[in-house]
């Protein structure tokens, strides 16, 4: 069974072929990142326009890797939120077309809900249910205990800026340029992480599994500003990576007690931000000293793609879940 799989929630314009739920036969990926780069952010309405530039070609692409034609597709798959509204439509309308004019089904996804399936793509056996998720992106960070297909338990989320928006706000303030997390992420193997004692926010039984990130962009904020400038640009090596210490060290902490109060025994990490170099190599650290099995997937599936949502539209048919003609663009989209 073949699915053809559109994602364009955000700024890359990605299609992919997936065979079989988890073969992926082809993923293109075409991001937009150099037209949004000079705001130091995205820009929703450039992004739709983007996305409406090349979405034919990305697709056409897509199936020619694939050595498939429209006719060889058994259903469409596309995400439906969260994201960018407009950005979001013209994704949702190509499938619609593509479903229609061939008559198979479509199946909406939700974007989170995707990346956590780049974890049951072919590189690797999938999770065993149940497991407990770290999904961290550039607009969510949430703590799930996932039970089965579908089945999902939020256990904690961030009350404020979200872990890849903690990078980039960070990156952007310190004129490091954007997307800031891979930017950091680089820099800071260059830093002292213990040089600068940023706040590990929330840490207390009282806050449970919930995250705050918004605290310590003020903080890298305040510090840079009572800091004389001529020692300023020695010392961005070590904030970035006082930065980074202060974020991963809350994100490994919280998903190992998590782990350990819910007993439960898998690991899996998911989102843009599990590219981070730190993050996937103290989960897998701190996984292993307590004896938990973990999954990360390979970091070109880590941030937005279409393979992803390929894969969690599989399972999502094989539940019976079908969208049809109606299905719309859900900004705001919960997991
Ligand atoms: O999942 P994603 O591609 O898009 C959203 O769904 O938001 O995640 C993008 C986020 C951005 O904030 C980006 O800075 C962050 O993931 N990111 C990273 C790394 N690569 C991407 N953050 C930290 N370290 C990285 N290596
Ligand atoms: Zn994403």
């Amino acid at each position: 069974m073949k699915i053809l799989a559109i994602e364009t929630s955000c700024d890359e314009t990605s299609a992919a072929v997936i065979e079989d739920g988890r073969k992926v036969l082809s993923n293109i990926i075409s991001s937009q990142i150099e037209f949004h780069k000079k705001y130091g952010g995205i820009v929703p309405e450039v992004a739709s326009r983007k996305h409406i530039e090349v979405i034919s070609p990305v697709v056409k692409e897509a199936l020619e890797k694939a050595k498939a034609e429209f006719k060889d597709i058994d259903a469409v798959a596309v995400t439906y939120g969260p994201g960018l509204v407009g950005s979001l439509l013209v994704g949702i309308c190509y499938a619609k077309a593509v479903a229609y004019a061939l008559g198979k089904p479509l199946v909406g996804v939700n974007h989170l809900e995707g990346h956590l399936y780049a974890n049951f793509l072919d590189h690797s056996d999938p999770p065993k249910f149940p497991f407990i998720t770290l999904i961290v992106s550039g607009g969510h960070t949430h703590l799930v205990l996932v039970k089965d297909h579908g089945k999902y338990e939020i256990l904690g989320r961030t009350r404020d800026d979200a872990a890849g928006e903690a990078y980039d706000k960070v990156a952007r303030f310190l004129g490091l340029g954007f997307p800031g997390g891979p930017i950091i992420d680089k820099l800071a193997k260059e830093g002292n992480p213990k040089a600068i004692d940023f706040p590990r926010a929330m840490m207390s039984e009282e806050y449970g599994y919930d995250f705050s990130f918004s605290g310590i962009k003020t903080a890298v904020v305040n510090y840079v500003k009572k800091t004389r400038s001529s020692d300023l640009r020695t010392q961005i090596t070590d904030i970035v990576a006082s930065f980074q210490d202060a974020v991963v060290d809350t994100l490994v902490i919280k998903t190992i007690k998590a782990a350990k109060d819910k007993k439960i025994k898998t690991i899996v990490l998911a989102g843009g931000v599990s590219a981070n170099s730190e993050l996937r190599k103290r989960l897998k650290e701190g996984s292993i000293k307590e004896g938990f099995t973990v999954h990360i997937p390979p970091i070109s599936l880590c941030t937005d793609n279409a393979a992803m949502i390929g894969c969690a539209g599989y399972y999502r048919m094989k539940n019976g879940h079908k969208s049809d003609m109606s299905m719309s663009a859900v900004a705001g989209a919960k997991l």
